[in-house]
């Protein structure tokens, strides 16, 4: 398994991300990115395959005939031990174990595909790495919140690139791709003034 893990979000101008634990949109070429960005492993030859990790929640918001996602390992977040999953899906008590359980076994790539609450710990996590936001260029009436804001992104994250803006069912959108920034977060961390030398 990769050392970090990448998180995949489809965000509007306000951040919105959910409605009555729903998509409040309808894109296709979304859906068929995150399909092809969370099942492509280059490793498949050799057995493994990637992972994705997602809240309670969200799990419940995937329509039944849908989930558990195909030819990706579906691991579910719940606090509730009892929570009962199909045959083969995966459950974890919190991300850290839920890493540890997936280093276990061939798997290549791991993704955090939401909902907000694990998004706002996994942002915060020490593995994050990329982070695939698809921009929706419009804003609806959400519930449901990416936990950060525009200064915080720019202060924590990298744009490493930006696809063309496209266009379906009258809402345009891209792919962003951002690295967290961590090196710099760590100059920030030591910037204590040195002990002063004394003459002697
Ligand atoms: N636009 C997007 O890209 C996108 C992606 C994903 C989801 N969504 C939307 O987001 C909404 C759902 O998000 P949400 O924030 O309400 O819920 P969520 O994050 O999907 O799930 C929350 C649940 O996850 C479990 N959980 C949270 N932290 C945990 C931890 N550290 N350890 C173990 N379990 C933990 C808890 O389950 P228990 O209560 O069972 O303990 C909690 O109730 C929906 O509207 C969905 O459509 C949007």
């Amino acid at each position: 398994m990769r050392e970090k893990f990448d998180i995949v979000v489809a965000c509007d101008q306000g951040r919105g991300i959910g409605r009555d634990n729903t998509l409040p949109w309808r894109i296709s070429t979304d859906l068929k990115y995150f399909k092809e960005l969370t099942s492509t492993s280059p490793y498949a030859a050799e057995g493994r395959k990637n992972a994705v990790i997602m809240g309670r929640k969200t799990w419940e918001s995937i329509p039944s005939g849908f989930r558990p996602l195909k030819d990706r390992y579906n691991l579910v977040l719940t606090r509730n031990p009892q929570y009962a999953l199909p045959q083969g899906v995966l459950k974890a008590p919190s991300l850290d174990e839920a890493l540890k359980l997936l280093a276990r076994g061939p798997v290549d790539r791991v993704f955090v595909i939401g909902g907000a609450e694990i998004y706002r710990q996994a942002l915060i996590h020490e593995k994050c790495g990329l982070l695939y936001l698809t921009e929706v260029r419009a804003r609806f009436d959400c519930d449901t919140f990416f936990p950060l804001n525009a200064e915080q992104f720019k202060g924590f994250y990298r744009l490493l690139s930006c696809s063309e803006v496209m266009q379906e069912n009258g809402l345009d959108f891209c792919f962003k791709v951002y690295e967290f920034n961590y090196p710099e977060f760590l100059v920030f961390e030591s910037t204590e003034p040195a002990e002063e030398v004394p003459n002697s």
